[in-house]
């Protein structure tokens, strides 16, 4: 028998809202250029959605479009799929129905991959079929494709990520135009940045969903997405924007990961960096990914992180990869991990207790005597040191005045031990705040040009 010769590799799209338009067009509008890479046409040869009337602004042949999965899932032309379609319980089980079909996948679907990318792993890997998901961190910028492949042979120290438009877009408005969060909050909703339900993004869920993802890729090792520490924007005061501002500090939204000696560290809170770090002017809705590598030193990777054409860029370039595959007969050219499935085991990242960091704190205190040499005495039998203090006069009708200190290197218990103590003295009026500083230059023995 005389086997057929491939011409082309067809996909199967699932999901065909912004990001699968993005993916459909680029597909089309590209089709040349991607021919003449990879010497083979990418045909869509369905697109499944429930809406398959409204136009969408693609030229595509109108047969493509269906409303039924099984035609994507039980079409043996079709070796890749794209799963565009967003949420998790409906998403999980196409993609499971996909990859037990024998499909490889390409997903965007962070929030799936970072609560339910387990079983979707493990059976890409019993099925022995590929899946991608570049789209899924920092939309455009290709941050999986790095760590997998650019930084193959290096070993990452650590990552400090601005993966989420939306809060970057809220502080830069904050810092930049002192605006409150809820006004901030409120333009970037009528902008399309944030949802009409913003909790996922201001509360950091959304960094953390995307921390969880790379944390395999980066180090072979897995964390419960729940394991990760979690704090968002919502409660950032513009008092303590300001005074960072003067210290010559922005806040911004970090994930943090680390490999440190006693464990692994990945976070995602509110993060005070100075001016003259890249990462401090990264700002409105774009987003940025700081990497330092034992061999190749620093990156820094820079765009947009959402958006049609931005993700759909991404997905597109999973397809392409997968079609490389399919067209020379190969599996997991690069393991979807980056790590062999079977060796990556799960851990759990290091206590915040056991952080050790420079420490912004804002103590509201009565404007006495001996008021800073209380605070300091407790901080001090705490193990804290301080670096500098900044005290600002009584403002009129106010009773009591902000007392702002940066600390050396501190452990948070510590920091947390002390603040339990300082709040129960009646001189402070108010719960005193602490950010966590990343600041080379505070800390013993850094160097100036560390990181910038
Ligand atoms: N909600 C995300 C953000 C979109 O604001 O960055 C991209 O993941």
């Amino acid at each position: 028998m005389v086997e057929k010769k491939m011409d082309c590799v067809k996909i199967g799209l699932i999901g065909y809202g912004t990001v699968g338009t993005g993916v459909v067009k680029i597909l089309t509008e590209n089709s040349s250029l991607i021919k003449k890479r990879l010497g083979y046409d990418i045909v869509v040869e369905k697109i499944c959605d429930i809406d398959i009337s409204t136009d969408r602004g693609v030229k595509i042949d109108k047969s493509v479009l269906t409303t039924d999965i099984n035609e994507i899932i039980n079409d043996p032309e079709i070796s890749i799929v794209v799963e565009t379609m967003g949420g998790i319980d409906l998403a999980e089980e196409m993609m499971l129905s996909a990859i037990r079909a024998g499909k490889n996948v390409v997903t965007a679907n962070k929030a799936l991959l970072a609560e339910a990318g387990e079983e979707i792993y493990k059976a890409a890997h019993e099925v022995g079929v590929d899946i991608n998901f570049e789209a899924s961190v920092g939309g455009g910028i290709p941050i999986i494709r790095t760590l997998k492949e650019g930084l193959v042979g290096d070993k990452v120290e650590f990552i400090f990520g601005i993966t989420n438009g939306t809060c970057n877009y809220i502080l830069t408005r904050m810092t930049e135009d002192g605006m409150a969060f809820a006004q901030a909050l409120k333009e970037a909703q009528e902008l399309g940045y944030a949802e009409s339900d913003p909790t996922l993004d201001i509360e950091g869920l959304d960094s953390a969903h995307k921390l969880a993802i790379i944390i395999p890729i980066t180090y072979g090792v897995k964390v419960d997405y729940e394991d990760i520490y979690t704090e968002g924007i919502s409660k950032v005061d513009p008092i303590d924007i300001k005074f960072a501002d003067e210290m010559g500090y922005k806040i911004k939204l970090l994930s943090i990961l680390k490999d440190t000696k006693d464990g692994l560290e990945a976070r995602v809170h509110p993060v005070m960096i100075p001016f003259r770090y890249l990462l401090s002017n990264v700002n409105f809705n774009l987003n940025a990914i700081y990497i330092r590598g034992e061999a190749v030193g620093t990156i820094l990777l820079y765009g947009q992180g959402a958006g049609m054409m931005p993700t759909g860029t991404a997905v597109v370039s999973d397809i392409i990869e997968l079609s490389r595959n399919v067209i020379s007969g190969r599996k997991k050219r690069v393991p979807p991990l980056s790590f062999d499935y079977a060796d990556i085991k799960k851990v759990t990242p290091k206590s915040m207790d056991d952080i050790v960091t420079n420490y912004y704190l804002r103590f509201s205190a009565l404007d006495k005597p001996g008021v800073l040499s209380k605070i300091s005495g407790i901080l001090g039998d705490a193990n804290i040191s301080i670096a500098s203090v900044i005290q600002k006069g009584r403002g009129a009708g106010e009773e009591d005045v902000p007392v702002v200190m940066m600390t050396h290197e501190a452990k948070e218990s510590d920091i947390r031990k002390a603040f339990d103590e300082i709040d129960k003295l009646d001189i402070i009026s108010k719960p005193s705040i602490f950010y966590r500083v990343e600041d080379t230059t505070i800390k013993r023995g850094g160097r100036k040009d560390e990181w910038r």
